[in-house]
């Protein structure tokens, strides 16, 4: 299959609804299934920007609201190349969290418009697809208790999700809502076969630029 490009797949979703458990187990099972699909997460936190944010993150530093917003972009923005490249070669990239994480955390500050908050991140590239894992904040509580990262908290969530759910109401954008409250397994399975649908259609059309 010269020539094929990946998928860009996205994995979004409140704090603890199982974004990452989800994202390992799917770049397994498509390896298995023959795939070549690899795992990104943001924030990276391996590079020089990654460094800060992981601090700011961590709560060891302060960062001005604007300011980290943009870092968390040009996070995004540095691994740009090396994702366009992959992708290119006909590797799947799975994401832990993308644009659409910045902009619903930034937004869920005081005084910051949704718009203002997606500019950074325009030109990036456009997921093929987007699994949001829907869960009730009340059924992510019951998997543990928040830890002590900045922005763990109840209040703040909530409105993240509303911010979520604006963003999800972009239908230029191919999202999918997935239950996160049944089994790790039922989930696996709904996010493989969903991604095996992109995989394919991805292959027939080039990458879209994000809100452009
Ligand atoms: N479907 C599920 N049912 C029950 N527990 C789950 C399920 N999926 C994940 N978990 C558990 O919930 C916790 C959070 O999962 P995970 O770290 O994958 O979530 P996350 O969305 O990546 O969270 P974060 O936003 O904090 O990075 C883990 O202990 C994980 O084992
Ligand atoms: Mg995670």
């Amino acid at each position: 299959m010269a020539g094929r490009r990946g998928a860009l797949i996205v994995l979004e979703g409140v704090d603890r609804a199982g974004k990452s458990t989800q994202g390992r187990q799917l770049v397994a099972a498509l390896c298995a299934a023959g795939h070549r699909a690899e795992l990104l997460r943001f924030p990276e936190r391996s590079t020089e920007i990654g460094k800060l944010l992981s601090s700011y993150l961590e709560k060891k530093s302060e960062l001005e609201d604007h300011s980290v917003h943009l870092l968390f972009s040009a996070n995004r923005w540095e691994h740009v190349p090396s994702m366009k490249e992959k992708l290119s070669q006909g590797v799947t990239l799975v994401v832990d969290r993308y644009a659409f994480s910045g902009v619903a955390f930034t937004s869920a500050k005081k005084n910051f418009s949704l718009d203002w908050c997606k500019q950074p991140d325009v030109g990036l590239p456009q997921p093929d697809l987007i699994l949001f894992l829907q869960l009730g904040l009340a059924d992510a509580a019951t998997r543990g208790e928040f830890g002590r990262e900045r922005y763990e908290d109840r209040a703040f969530q909530e409105r993240a999700l509303q911010s979520f759910q604006q963003l999800m109401g972009d239908s230029t954008l191919n999202w999918k809502v997935v239950d996160a409250s049944r089994s790790i397994e039922a989930v696996h399975e709904e996010i493989r076969a969903l991604s095996e649908d992109a995989i394919r259609s991805a292959a027939q059309r080039p990458l879209g630029v994000l809100w452009k």
